[in-house]
């Protein structure tokens, strides 16, 4: 994927005028990503090796860089055929409302056309339903999985219903 601009209202310091999005993860600095993920407070204590094997056995993931730094992060578990699973969706807290969290899952569905695509979150309900989620329920979960210090933050939690998206029928 390559460079797209985005106008950023009120640009920070930080950034100039555009984000460059990738999918690709040659060259990623997994230490620097759990650095930036950690600072923001967004992190449930994964190493940079196990980022590097999250990432690497996504069916797909999104960067969002400024000026080479890590400001925005997404990824998607597939089969490859009918089921998709979002998670890991960050933009960092100098950069939201800007289009840019909404660029990262675009990207995301639109690898798995046609498939349904399903997420539990106890954040942002307004983000997700923004972009064509709709709760879902029924959704199950195995506490006996949530032991683990890397429980994937926000999921599997229990405590809101699970949404989901025909990617197919997204609105964005
Ligand atoms: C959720 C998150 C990824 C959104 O990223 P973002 O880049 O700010 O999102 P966007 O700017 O693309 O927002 C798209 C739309 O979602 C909605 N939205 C986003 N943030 C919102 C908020 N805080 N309150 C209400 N609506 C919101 C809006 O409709 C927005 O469109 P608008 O700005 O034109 O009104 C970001 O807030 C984040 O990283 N939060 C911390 C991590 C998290 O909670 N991740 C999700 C659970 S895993």
């Amino acid at each position: 994927m390559g460079r797209v601009g985005i106008a950023l209202r009120g640009c920070d310091r930080i950034c100039v005028n555009d984000v460059e999005f990738s999918s690709s993860l040659d060259g990623v600095d997994w230490a620097a990503l759990q650095a930036t993920l950690a600072a923001d407070q967004f992190d449930n204590g994964r190493t940079p090796q196990e980022y590097r094997r999250s990432h690497e056995r996504s069916h797909a993931v999104v960067f969002g860089r400024c000026n080479g730094r890590f400001v925005a992060n997404g990824r998607i578990l597939s089969d490859g055929v009918c089921n998709a699973y979002l998670v890991d969706i960050w933009t960092a807290s100098t950069h939201r409302r800007h289009g840019i969290g909404r660029e990262v899952v675009t990207r995301l569905l639109a690898t798995v056309p046609g498939q349904h695509v399903a997420l539990f979150t106890d954040d942002m309900p307004a983000f997700y339903t923004a972009l064509g989620f709709r709760p879902q329920h029924g959704g199950m979960h195995h506490p006996a999985a949530e032991t683990g210090p890397l429980t994937q933050r926000g999921a599997m939690s229990g405590r809101l219903p699970a949404v989901e998206v025909a990617s197919s029928e997204l609105r964005v």
